[in-house]
């Protein structure tokens, strides 16, 4: 079976790997763009991940489709790293590189390197410019050692002109079945991994702080290549996502005290009073309740990815405490800047 059909069988249509910009690619990344494409924090939970799960002492890497930053911590000491990209002027900044290979993958996704060359393939917020990306996966499973490791890292923002249809319309769900698709329709991956990071708050300093949108959510896929030597550690990403605070007879312990300490059972931070706002379509009779104002509270957090999961794409929700009727609920946000202006100062 070619790689082509093994595409094919993911059931995609050619149509799905359409993009609105049919041009050559080397026309658009000609341009230089010396420019975090994430947030600071988002861009912190990437350089974690990737030391997290790179567990050679003196790994040689590949970065694929590089750029002037290949995120990797002080806890990776690469011996080598390569990169391979679109733009020469974007990789030669790069410092992390000792290699650049300028190479256009929707042209040709076979890689310029020998079979078993790398400990590590990374692939960082790109994967969804891949007009062919099981034959660019199975070329990337094909130059690991064996026991190596692929990772794609992959966030909700992009070029919306050269991404493909599918990574288009698909929701955060869907796109990490996409991923795990292209690493599954190659033979010689193992099984994959994955985790997720979402609803941090975005940096003050951030050119879109002022939307109030939380920090961009990173998504890790990774699988090693078969055949690796036994007992090497097994790789886990660090702990980032404060998923769940307490077990649950905790949680309802500390739900039902909520009136009398009036700490938010999720993060333990004092519940603000807030002012009811008087409209015709109040459904509250109380003039005030209590609200956790935490943007680091994991209620908040977990909710961006609840609610999008419920096609609410865009909202979470705040910890809300009724007095009136002494009842946690939630209270729906479209951004970390909502409601705050009814805080009462106490
Ligand atoms: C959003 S940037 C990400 C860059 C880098 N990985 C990072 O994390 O900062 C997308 C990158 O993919 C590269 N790229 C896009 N299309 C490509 C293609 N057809 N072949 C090779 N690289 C490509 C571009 O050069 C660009 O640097």
């Amino acid at each position: 079976m070619t790689i082509a059909a093994r595409d094919r069988l993911l059931g995609l249509p050619p149509s799905a790997f359409s993009r609105d910009d049919e041009s050559d690619d080397r026309l658009f990344y000609g341009t230089d763009r010396m420019v975090p494409h994430l947030d600071a924090e988002a861009l912190g939970v990437v350089a974690s991940i990737i030391g997290g799960l790179i567990t050679e002492e003196r790994p040689v890497i590949l970065d694929l489709m590089a750029s002037w930053d290949s995120h990797l911590g002080p806890s990776t000491a690469p011996a080598r790293v390569v990169g391979l990209g679109l733009n020469r002027r974007e990789l030669e900044a790069n410092p992390a590189l000792d290699e650049v290979v300028v190479h256009d993958l929707n042209a040709e996704p076979a890689l310029p390197f020998a079979d078993q060359t790398f400990d590590v393939v990374l692939n960082t917020v790109s994967i969804d410019y891949l007009t062919r990306p099981a034959e660019v996966v199975a070329e990337a499973a094909r130059v690991l050692r064996p026991g190596g490791l692929l990772l794609v890292l992959f966030s909700n923002r992009f070029f919306p002109e050269k991404v493909v249809r599918i990574w288009r319309e698909a929701t955060t769900d869907q796109r990490l079945a996409l991923v795990e698709g292209y690493f599954g329709s190659c033979p010689i991956l193992g099984p994959t991994a994955s985790c997720e990071v979402h609803g941090r708050p975005r940096p003050v300093d951030d050119r879109y702080a002022a939307l109030g949108l939380p920090s961009d959510p990173v998504v890790a896929v990774w699988a090693e290549r078969t055949g690796g030597p036994p007992g090497r550690p097994v790789r886990r990403p660090p702990e980032l996502e404060p998923w769940f605070v307490c077990d649950p007879d905790e949680l309802a312990r500390r739900k039902a005290a909520v009136g009398d300490t009036l700490a938010c059972p999720f993060c333990g931070d004092r519940l603000r009073k807030w002012a009811v706002p008087q409209t015709p379509f109040t459904e509250w009779d109380e003039e005030y309740l209590r609200v956790c104002f935490n943007d680091r509270c994991p209620y908040l957090l977990r909710g961006w990815r609840a609610m999008e999961r419920q096609g609410n794409r865009g909202f979470s929700y705040r910890l809300m405490f009724n007095p009136g009727n002494r009842c946690c609920l939630s209270l729906p946000v479209p951004s970390l800047s909502a409601l705050r202006e009814s805080i009462v100062d106490e």
